[in-house]
């Protein structure tokens, strides 16, 4: 077992860091676009329901099974489900939590990225200039992402990808304590303190009402519709970050004694109040006020990126000139931050199964784990229109995602079994698990998981797309020609992806084999 493994140094810091893994672009660009889309105030009970049933059961179950995995010396779902199922399978399957993380950072440093360089054209006052009307905000988007816009000859898309990928390795490189903790102490606050002063503000505007109208109007009829259901469940999963390997390994470096149950519960709420409150706020309610209802439709129909990128812009252009500038800055700094404390979570797994498993120092599995992600991200770079963001899409937020919670849900209630898994929970624990959450945990969380996998396989689409139906090849824009390569990426980045999940499997393999008898039994000396 790894001596040298690390633990959070505060019980305020573990809480901050899981509330800054779950706080992020989920919160403030796809929560209202969801509410919007599926029924307004009506898709609070589907979210609610999900919350309590899959989001508070599953963190409770992945902060057991991680600090449980922890005491053992392992901080990912190889080594940890291996603690748990006796099978030589469970390892594999373990690596869900391990290559769901990774897809999903493919991704989303770089939508990150685009929010630093969002902040230095906010600075710099261009974005102000750009603000003028929809079209003249959506040039400018193009531009950046074309690499027409450029510093000192840079791309500079690519400059601020750069800039936001090694701040990230920085934040990893010092640790869970010294990297992730510390920043999180710092940046959390500043983002409630940052959110608050742009809800304030546009709670402010003169036409607020029609706004919050516009977006909370509850419209119960859509409840009926299943894809308001599944569209309010993976909200949970992505916006708790359960579900991804996140919280399964933030919790291996809890300290054994120390309370789980009531920090999980602290760091889900914290979430909530940021993404109901908060993010329900401010983007679509101020650009009604600002903008007018003419612009609802469009609004509603935008997406998450428009949402962000072009109608905020536009919203803070119509708040006069001093006001506009700072409150811009705000805004994207807020973005920035949620999506930095997130991002440097979905890194973590990946760092840890080097250093757990394969023993590497941090020098390495930063070396091994940034080739890596650099590669795959700016495969996602390349090819992001050609399909390599809906892919990402598809198997890091939707696939893996859902499997993973399912397998997490089944080990802990079935496998594992519900009192040893409480029991655990229960260790240092300030508050107690209510009855209703015990039948909950026991039979409705992974009935319902395995349920909407099934689901999704069939009624969500999920095969379909899979299967690439309705894909057709489309010229795209590749390495500055136009090919009409769209099908032919797709299936090549595919195999790419699975060629990195049979590599991480083949090195699964090897490190089990590696192990010495002395080694094996320590989870059995630890646990019987
Ligand atoms: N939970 C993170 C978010 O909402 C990943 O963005």
């Amino acid at each position: 077992m790894n001596q040298n493994r690390e633990n959070w140094g505060s019980r305020l810091g573990v809480i901050l860091a899981v509330a800054g893994s779950a706080v992020g672009l989920g919160n403030f660009l796809v929560f209202p676009g969801r509410v919007a889309a599926n029924g307004g105030a009506a898709f609070l009970i589907p979210y609610f329901i999900a919350f309590v049933i899959i989001g508070i059961p599953l963190a409770w179950m992945e902060w057991s099974l991680g600090r449980r995995g922890g005491k053992v010396g392992h901080g990912t779902g190889p080594g940890i489900l291996n603690t748990v199922v006796d099978h030589p399978v469970a390892k594999y399957l373990g690596s869900l939590g391990v290559i769901g993380p990774l897809l999903i950072f493919f991704f989303y440093i770089y939508i990150e990225s685009w929010l630093l360089g969002f902040i230095w054209y906010a600075i710099t006052g261009e974005l102000s200039r750009a603000a003028i009307g929809a079209d003249s905000m959506a040039g400018f988007l193009g531009d950046y992402l074309s690499g027409a816009k450029k510093i000192a000859q840079i791309p500079s898309h690519l400059l601020f990808f750069v800039i936001t990928f090694f701040l990230n390795f920085l934040i990893i490189w010092f640790g869970v304590r010294r990297g992730i903790e510390r920043s999180a102490k710092i940046l959390m606050p500043l983002l409630l303190i940052l959110g608050a002063i742009l809800m304030i503000r546009v709670l402010t505007l003169p036409g607020i009402g029609e706004g919050l109208g516009f977006l909370w109007n509850p419209d119960f009829s859509r409840l009926g519709d299943v894809d308001v259901w599944f569209a309010a469940t993976t909200q949970i999963f992505f916006t708790l970050s359960v579900g991804i390997g996140t919280i399964l390994t933030y919790a291996s470096y809890v300290k054994p004694k120390q309370d789980i149950a009531l920090s999980s519960l602290t760091a889900n709420a914290t979430n909530e109040l940021v993404e109901v409150i908060i993010g329900g706020t401010l983007v679509i309610p101020a650009a009604i006020a600002l903008l007018g209802s003419v612009a609802s439709a469009d609004i509603a129909k935008a997406g998450v990126v428009d949402l962000g990128f072009i109608t905020m812009p536009l919203i803070f252009s119509k708040m006069g000139e001093i006001v506009g500038y700072i409150l811009q800055i705000f805004w994207f700094v807020l973005l920035f931050i949620g999506g930095l404390t997130s991002s440097v979570s979905i890194l973590q797994p990946g760092i840890s199964f080097l250093e757990d498993e394969l023993r590497m120092d941090r020098k390495s599995s930063i070396a091994v784990l940034g080739a890596i992600t650099m590669f795959f991200t700016l495969l996602v770079i390349w090819g992001f229109n050609a399909g390599a963001a809906d892919e990402i899409d598809l198997w890091g937020f939707q696939f893996t995602l859902l499997l993973f919670g399912t397998i997490e849900a089944i080990v802990f209630s079935w496998v594992l079994g519900v009192p040893e898994g409480i029991k655990e929970l229960l260790e240092g624990a300030e508050i107690t698990i209510a009855k209703p959450f015990i039948f909950i945990m026991k039979y409705v969380t992974p009935t319902f998981l395995l349920g909407l996998l099934i689901l999704w396989f069939t009624n969500g689409g999920g095969m379909d797309k899979i299967l690439l139906k309705g894909v057709e090849s489309v010229p795209v824009t590749l390495l500055g020609g136009v090919h009409t390569t769209n099908i032919a990426f797709i299936w090549g980045f595919r195999l790419s992806l699975l060629a990195l999940f049979a590599a991480l499997n083949l090195t699964i393999f090897t490190a089990w084999r590696n192990r010495t008898p002395a080694q094996l039994l320590e989870v059995e000396d630890e646990f019987n």
